[in-house]
Formats: structure tokens, C-alpha cells, sequence
């Protein structure tokens, strides 16, 4: 288990170890989708809801990508009559052209000499990898295990900014996580962005969101970059429109169990 670098507390190490045990059986479902962390179902719908809470039921927590909003409130009230908790993200898409967002973001962002950016990938020490996952703890954004970061389990854009140091100050990834023969097959889900608090404001987020998106299309032909970002989540709605994503009018909405994870908030 040791190589596959999982992290965080109790809670969230057990849950990477049993949805890392579970999803060689599940991953031929083709609505069903991994990050390692988590478990998703892509385009709930109603008419399945006690499947959605036996589901989160067995795996503790279940994200719902794609949730169209004329079914929000209801599904929402379900889930949370039969004892479950639900969070809510509005669902972002890349709209237009991204040479005019990212390309730009990128292309007018100099990072001062002290840092640098960083793809992670099979090579990155384990340190270093630490560090990563230790960052997007402390910034309130649910750890992803090392092997997801690394690329080695499904197709990630993971990056990061070192300093002078090699401290990591800021991370981020894209994950193609939905089944690859489903109609997302081709949709990488973005974010999981953390900047080191004290170096907020300088632009890190964007650059690196934008680099990630510019690798999900070129690198690994992305046909659409999506994420889910909260209501309250000024600085990440902020980041995700200059590098040119726009409500979708949909949702992702996150149940979990809480006999098997009690915690309000799972990530940011
Ligand atoms: C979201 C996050 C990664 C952004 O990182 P960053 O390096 O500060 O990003 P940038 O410097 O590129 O941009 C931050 C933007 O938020 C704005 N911002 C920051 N705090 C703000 C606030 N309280 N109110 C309004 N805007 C705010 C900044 O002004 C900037 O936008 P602007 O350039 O239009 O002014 C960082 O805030 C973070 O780590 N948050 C905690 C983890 C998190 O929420 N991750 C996202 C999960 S979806």
C-alpha cells in the first residue's frame, strides 16, 4: 500500500484505501467516476435516489457531476430525509475559446525568479509528493493519493510551485475520471487548487489552473474541462472566469454518510 501514497487523517487514508480496493469493480460502470479520494455518479436523476443513498450508504461519500437544477431540491431533500448530508458546488464549464483565457493567463503571468512550476509525475520524490497533498490539507481541500497525482491510474494533469527552498507553495490537477467510454470520457474535472495562504493574491492559482487546462486539451485531447466550485468560494470563482469558465446551470452536489464520515465539509 506504502507506494501508493495515501494521506490525510484517519477518515480520509481509509476512505482512499477502500475506494482504491473497491474501484477495479466498479469502474466499468459507465456513469460512475474516481479521483482516488472519491467516488462519483455522473447525471443523477430522481427516479434512482434510493440507489444514490444506498450508494453513498455503502461508500460513505458520493459526488453527483452534472446535477441539472430542476431536480436540485428535491434529490437534495431526499438525501437529507434519509440521513444524509449534502454539499453543494455550482458546476463550472470552459466556455469559448481557451487560447483567449488560458493562453493569455499564461502568457502575461511572470513568475518571480524564485519559483518555479512543476509537472508531477511518476519521477517526483515522495517528499515532494507529501508536501503537495500536505498543502491541499491545510488549505481545506481533501488530499488526493500520491498514485492519482503521479498519473498512474488514470490520465492527471498534476502540477505544482516550488520555492527557493523546494517549499510548495501552491498545486493543482485535472483528472479525466469519468468512465472513458461514457459520453465524459474525454471531460477532465479541474481544481483542487491550494495556495499557501500567505501567498495568496499573486496569481499562482490562475497560472496554474490555465496551465492545467492548456495540458487537458493538448496533451490529452480534452473535449470538456469542468469543475464544482461553492457559492461562498469568491477567490476559486474568481480564478476559474479569468481562465474563462462560466456556470454550466448545473450542480455538483456532494452526499455523505455520516457513520462513516462526519465531517460538514469534505473539501472546499
Ligand atoms: C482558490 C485559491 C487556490 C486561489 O489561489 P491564488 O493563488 O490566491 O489565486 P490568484 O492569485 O490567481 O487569484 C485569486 C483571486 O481571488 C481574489 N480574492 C481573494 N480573496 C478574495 C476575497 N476575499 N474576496 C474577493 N476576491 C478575493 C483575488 O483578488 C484574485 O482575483 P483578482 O485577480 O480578480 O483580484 C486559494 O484562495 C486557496 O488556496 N483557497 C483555499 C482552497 C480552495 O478553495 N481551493 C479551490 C477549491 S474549488
Amino acid at each position: 500500500m506504502e507506494k501508493l501514497e495515501f494521506f490525510g487523517n484517519d477518515t480520509q487514508v481509509n476512505l482512499q484505501k477502500r475506494y482504491y480496493r473497491l474501484w477495479p469493480f466498479l469502474k466499468s460502470h459507465p456513469r460512475l467516476s474516481f479521483v482516488g479520494r472519491g467516488i462519483g455518479i455522473d447525471d443523477p436523476y430522481l427516479d434512482e435516489v434510493e440507489a444514490l443513498v444506498g450508494l453513498t450508504m455503502e461508500l460513505g461519500i458520493l459526488s453527483m457531476a452534472f446535477t441539472q437544477a430542476t431536480i436540485l431540491e428535491e434529490l437534495r431533500a431526499v438525501l437529507e430525509e434519509n440521513g444524509l448530508k449534502v454539499g453543494l458546488w455550482h458546476h463550472l464549464v470552459l466556455t469559448g475559446n481557451m487560447e483567449t483565457s488560458c493562453r493569455s493567463v499564461v502568457e502575461s503571468m511572470h513568475l518571480p525568479a524564485e519559483y518555479q512550476i512543476n509537472r508531477i509525475s511518476a519521477s517526483t520524490s515522495p517528499h515532494q509528493i507529501q508536501k503537495v497533498q500536505q498543502l491541499m490539507q491545510n488549505c481545506g481541500v481533501a488530499p488526493l493519493p500520491g498514485y492519482i497525482l503521479r498519473g498512474r491510474y488514470i490520465p492527471t494533469v498534476a502540477v505544482m510551485i516550488i520555492g527557493s527552498q523546494d517549499e510548495v507553495v501552491a498545486t493543482g490537477a485535472g483528472i479525466f475520471r469519468h468512465n472513458p467510454d461514457s459520453p465524459y470520457g474525454k471531460a477532465a474535472h479541474i481544481g483542487f487548487l491550494a495556495t499557501e495562504p500567505s501567498l495568496r493574491g499573486k496569481g499562482f492559482g490562475r497560472l496554474l489552473l490555465a496551465r492545467i487546462i492548456l495540458a487537458c486539451y493538448e496533451e490529452h485531447a480534452a473535449e470538456l474541462v469542468h469543475t464544482g466550485v461553492r457559492t461562498d468560494n469568491i477567490p476559486s470563482h474568481r480564478v476559474c472566469r479569468i481562465c474563462g469558465l462560466e456556470d454550466s446551470g448545473m450542480y455538483m452536489l456532494g452526499a455523505s454518510y455520516p457513520q462513516i464520515i462526519n465531517v460538514t465539509e469534505f473539501t472546499r
